[in-house]
């Protein structure tokens, strides 16, 4: 493999790679080697407005996608994994974007090692739910995916501040509401093998989320904006969906999410 000679060729090559386990390969190969100093410059190459994909899975709107129950049969427990997959494959996608597109901020170097680390860990989940559909006898592509997901992207492609607050902050830290329910569903019906999974990307995305509260004030701060009420104007701006509870309160918290923060958005239209 040729090392590419900057951080956003090395973005571009990621995102134009339509095979999912390539990519999290790639990613693998290319985040140590920014780490090692053997890529050094940021460079000025411009990511595509959609990354590669494969030819499956089919991409539906969210309406038609079935309804996914975990039981002891494995195909509710199949649809789950397959729709984390997605989601993490997409993360794989938003990491490496936000390290090239918005090149025309002056960002410090701690901005690309964050992002880079999400994209690594991004990497990384993809793998072991790639690896949990296969020992279900399944895999990636098996079943139809929504698009949702770049939509979001596209949104807040021309604007830091804005990919920040919805992306890691609203996004990302949805995950992290949703998903204890499910890792305690997973061991109800004894699949202990993908609770562990999901529990390893609980513990990461914690991660992502305060990574993204990070660089939100810094973007903040350096526009001399009030980050609460820029968080809000941005969210009723760029995010279609509704922001409701039950919040994780604690998980949230642990990314340095305060109530305060976010309740605010519950009542934006
Ligand atoms: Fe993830
Ligand atoms: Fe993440």
């Amino acid at each position: 493999m040729t090392m590419p000679s900057s951080l956003s060729e090395a973005a571009c090559r990621v995102l134009g790679c339509p095979e999912p386990s390539e990519k999290a390969r790639l990613t693998a190969a290319f985040v140590p080697a920014w780490r090692a100093g053997t890529i050094e410059t940021i460079g000025q190459e411009q990511p595509p407005d959609r990354p590669a994909r494969p030819a499956e899975p089919a991409l539906k709107a969210p309406r038609e996608l079935a309804k996914r129950k975990i039981t002891q049969a494995p195909a509710g427990r199949i649809a789950l994994l397959h729709a984390l997959a997605h989601i993490e494959l997409n993360a794989i996608d938003l990491a490496w974007d936000i390290v090239a597109r918005f090149n025309d901020v002056d960002l410090p170097r701690a901005f690309y090692d964050d992002w880079l680390q999400v994209a690594e860990e991004e990497a990384k989940h993809y793998s072991l739910l790639a690896e949990r559909l296969a020992a279900l006898d399944s895999h990636y592509g098996a079943l139809p995916a929504h698009d949702g997901l770049w939509l979001a992207a596209q949104d807040t492609g021309h604007d830091l501040l804005a990919r920040l607050a919805v992306v890691p902050l609203v996004l990302e830290a949805r995950g992290l509401d949703v998903t204890p329910a499910m890792i305690q569903r997973l061991k109800a019906v004894n699949d202990a093998d993908s609770a562990a999974v999901l529990e390893v990307i609980y513990r990461d995305e914690i991660g992502h989320v305060a990574i993204g509260r990070r660089w939100f004030l810094w973007a903040c701060e350096a526009r001399q904006l009030d980050p609460r009420k820029a968080w809000v104007e941005a969210v009723r701006r760029h995010f279609k969906g509704q922001i409701k509870p039950p919040f994780n309160e604690a998980a949230r918290r642990q990314a340095g999410l305060e109530p305060e923060d976010y309740l605010p958005l519950v009542d934006v239209p």
